[in-house]
């Protein structure tokens, strides 16, 4: 009873993902391998290993979703598969396997925007209004998109240096904290009792831009100033202070792009969207202010491949389908 069933892949990072969508809403399977138990004992992602652990278990992952959605290959109208930005090595093994589906299926192919994904995870769960402001904060990006209208997205800011998780990741590792980072300065942060007072980069006066890269730099120095005088090291005050700084930034310019564009909803997304002090302060704004808040579950905020299919949705309406010969594009823009 479905009109269009999309089976989409996810292979941009490390999270070896496959879902089948129908009509751009409803989840019929998601399912994510994820290996960061892998990159755990590197403090970071491998690109190499992430490439080799997508090859594995690709096929695995595409006949467990078509399997767990109750229909079969044949019943498929599209492959969408996320074309960038991301991992190159991996994002080929994700196209490649596309590809051959396509092809095998005689269907056509999507290339989607591993963002444009993150943004309509929202619509798996709510309604987006336009015009709409989205918030995707993860730990390869950082930025703030106004969509005008269904399918259009303008990025009116966007991280100079660091990605607000990696910079979460650089700082926890700094504190000898396991990798990935982020829930971890989240934890320490809630329960300190004590913050450090750290920097904020607001950059030039209007700039919807970001910069993290010199608050991560001044926990870094905070740290070997302590080690220097032989001090015990605060880490719950040190976690708490850089969590202030990044939240304040981060809810500060959302809700000054939302005024000025005469937004009615800010969506959240992206892996940080995890955090629990930016979830609470963007709330109290966004009330503030009267803008609703969408913040996906968290498992649809994290990379997955409903997303994608939910993104490859309004391309499939309008035919905007994509060659057989597409590469994938390490710095794909939206
Ligand atoms: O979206 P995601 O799963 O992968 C990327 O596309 O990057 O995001 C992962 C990032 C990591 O940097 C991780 O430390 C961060 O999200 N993260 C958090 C929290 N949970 C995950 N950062 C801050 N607070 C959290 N609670
Ligand atoms: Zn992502």
């Amino acid at each position: 009873h479905y009109q269009h069933i999309i089976l989409a892949i996810e292979t941009s990072c490390d999270e070896t993902a496959v879902a089948v969508i129908a009509d751009g809403k409803h989840i019929l399977s998601n399912v994510v391998s994820s290996q960061i138990d892998v990159h755990a004992q590197y403090g970071g992602v491998v690109p190499e290993i992430a490439s080799r652990k997508h090859v594995e278990t690709m096929t695995i992952i595409i006949e467990e979703a078509v399997a767990k959605s109750g229909y079969q290959l044949s019943d498929m109208t599209a492959i969408a598969v996320t074309q960038g930005p991301g991992l190159v090595g991996a994002l080929l093994v994700g196209i490649i396997a596309a590809k051959s589906l396509a092809l095998a299926l005689q269907i056509p192919l999507i290339g989607t925007h591993h963002i444009a994904g993150h943004i309509y995870a929202n619509e798996l769960v709510s309604t987006i209004v336009y015009p709409s402001m989205a918030l995707v904060v993860s730990g390869g990006h950082t930025e703030l998109v106004y969509m005008r209208e269904r399918g259009s997205f303008e990025i009116i800011g966007k991280t100079r240096d660091d990605a607000v998780g990696e910079a979460y990741d650089k700082v926890a590792r700094a504190l000898k904290l396991p990798y990935p980072g982020g829930p971890h300065i989240d934890k320490l942060a809630q329960e300190a009792s004590l913050a450090i007072t750290l920097p904020r980069a607001w950059l030039e006066e209007g700039s919807y831009d970001f910069s993290f890269s010199g608050l991560k730099s001044a926990v870094l120095s905070a740290i070997n100033i302590a080690n220097m005088k032989q001090q015990p090291l605060d880490t719950s005050a040190i976690a708490r202070g850089f969590q202030e700084s990044v939240i304040e930034v981060l809810t500060t310019k959302a809700a000054r792009a939302v005024q000025q564009y005469g937004v009615k909803q800010l969506l959240l997304s992206g892996g940080v969207a995890a955090n629990q002090g930016l979830r609470q302060q963007l709330a109290i704004s966004c009330a503030q202010i009267g803008v609703e808040l969408l913040v996906p579950p968290l498992s649809l905020c994290t990379d997955n491949a409903a997303m994608i299919g939910a993104a490859a949705q309004l391309k499939l309406e309008r035919k905007q389908f994509s060659s057989l010969e597409i590469q994938a594009e390490a710095g794909f823009s939206l």
